[in-house]
């Protein structure tokens, strides 16, 4: 799907990788609505993002509100006339430490930013594109972890970015055909993702200082304008899967190794096997009805 002339909203597009990725949409002549509950973040991306000739607005939205989202997905349509692509990125990382010593409150805060936000989001615009009839696409940004990369110390947001990879394949299926979704999957990048922790809302357990050592760690990574310019080459060739880190391959195909080995000695194929099979028993029923 071209992306010019079509209107974008991105989630966390205030800063870091969403920023870049409203920045790269904005250059291929996508108008764009800049999202982020950090309101000043949100317009400076904004105003820098005009200077592409495009319109962009600035929304304050705090995706763990149900209610800001659905109000951010009317007011985008509402301003720009229509929106066809929506960039669900906003994101937090909680302290790094062990899982035996996570706080359920911050369970609370990464799944509530990290998935149940993303959700919102799938449902007040994924509802609006699938009513409009209009081409529209979906981007959900998970993260290497998606793909097997177990992130020690890091628990809670790598559980969280397995569901961000289960909420968009099983979106893929569920959409009409003129609604895509591509989940992206970047390793590290250097952003300010470390930090979210100084800014966790009270609600979650409030601010908590973020470790320094971390920002080292962070420079190391990726610059965010690498993975934003595959994001728009994805939607562009309609792509499902959206990867930037080339080693993250060897650790995939190792955990699909060892899936292929644990059946292999446990469960090898044999005729018949499909007795049990989901897809098969589903296709009948659909079929029935
Ligand atoms: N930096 C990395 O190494 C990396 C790697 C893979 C995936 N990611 C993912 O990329 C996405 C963007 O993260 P980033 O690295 O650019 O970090 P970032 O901190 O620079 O950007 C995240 C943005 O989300 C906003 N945000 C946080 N909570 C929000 C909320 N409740 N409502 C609305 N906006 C909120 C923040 O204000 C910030 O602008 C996240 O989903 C993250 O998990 C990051």
């Amino acid at each position: 799907m071209d992306v010019a002339g079509k209107t974008a909203v991105v989630t966390g597009g205030g800063s870091g990788i969403g920023r870049a990725i409203a920045r790269a949409l904005a250059a291929g002549g996508c108008n764009v609505g800049v999202a982020d509950v950090e309101r000043e973040a949100a317009e400076r991306a904004a105003a820098e993002i005009e200077r592409e000739g495009v319109v962009a607005r600035a929304y304050e939205v705090d995706v763990t509100s149900d209610a800001g989202v659905e109000a951010l997905a009317e007011r985008s349509f509402r301003d720009f006339g229509s929106v066809e692509i929506l960039v669900n990125n906003a994101g937090v990382s909680s302290k790094p430490g062990p899982l035996l010593e996570s706080a359920a409150s911050d369970f609370d805060w990464v799944f509530g930013v990290n998935v149940r936000g993303m959700l919102s989001g799938i449902r007040a615009f994924g509802g609006r594109f699938a009513r409009s009839g209009n081409p529209s696409w979906i981007v959900n940004t998970g993260s290497e972890h998606c793909l097997g990369v177990p992130h020690l110390h890091s628990g809670l947001y790598t559980a969280s970015k397995h569901a961000v990879l289960g909420l968009s394949a099983v979106l893929r299926g569920e959409l009409p055909d003129h609604v895509g979704v591509s989940v992206l999957c970047p390793g590290l990048v250097d952003t300010g993702i470390w930090r979210s922790s100084e800014r966790r809302p009270q609600r979650f357990g409030g601010a908590a200082e973020a470790n320094p050592a971390a920002a080292a760690v962070m420079k190391l990574g990726m610059p965010p304008a690498e993975v934003a310019t595959r994001v728009v080459d994805a939607i562009r060739d309609e792509t499902f899967y959206i990867v930037s880190h080339s080693h993250v391959v060897e650790i995939a195909r190792r955990r699909w190794e060892e899936v292929a080995a644990a059946f292999e000695a446990q469960a090898p194929r044999r005729d018949g096997d499909e007795q049990y099979s989901m897809e098969r028993i589903m296709a009948g029923f659909a079929a029935a009805r």
